[in-house]
């Protein structure tokens, strides 16, 4: 194959920059393996929750796909995936939402253990584990709306 001098060929990918700005391979998103990864996260999450006594009957329509599809699209969008959650569900407002539920400490140490035996199951390298880890404490911590 012959090149055009004056067109050198480019590189096709570089790992810093693209066309739009960041390349995809700069987000943990993509780092940890994308909409595959996130989803396997929050079924095996959920899995859990549903057979909860404390969290499950938070879920009355028990619309599991559709909190499936919350969370992970929510997740997705934080660690650096597409915006999909908030083109359809506008602006996050946690604390918001979670308004109408009981999140009390009890609450919490339930959802964190879920999240952490999902963490386990997918194995993340262990700087991804470590910042998913770091952040879903905080996170949960900051959803406290409720103390008996
Ligand atoms: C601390 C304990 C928590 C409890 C008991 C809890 C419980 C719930 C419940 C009952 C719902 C409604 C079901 C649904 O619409 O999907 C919900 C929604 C949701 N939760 Fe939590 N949650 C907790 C923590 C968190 C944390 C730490 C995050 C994120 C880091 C989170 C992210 C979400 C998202 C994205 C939704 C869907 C919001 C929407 O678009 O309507 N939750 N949660």
């Amino acid at each position: 194959m012959t090149h055009d001098p004056t067109h050198p060929p480019q590189p096709r990918l570089t790992l810093r920059s693209s066309e739009s700005g960041a390349a995809v391979t700069d987000t943990v998103w993509a780092q940890v393996g994308g909409t595959e990864t996130f989803d396997r996260l929050v079924r095996a999450f959920y899995r859990e929750v549903r057979r909860d006594p404390v969290l499950a009957p938070m879920y009355p329509d028990a619309d599991w796909e559709g909190a499936i599809w919350r969370l992970r699209t929510f997740f997705e969008q934080y660690w650096g995936g597409p915006a999909t959650y908030s083109e359809q569900r506008g602006h996050p407002r946690l604390r918001m939402r979670h308004a109408p539920f009981p999140v009390t400490p009890k609450a919490k140490e339930h959802w964190l253990r879920h999240m952490h035996a999902a963490l386990d199951e997918i194995a993340l390298p262990p700087m991804h584990d470590a910042a998913f880890r770091d952040y879903i404490e905080r996170a949960a911590l900051a959803m406290v709306n409720r103390f008996e």
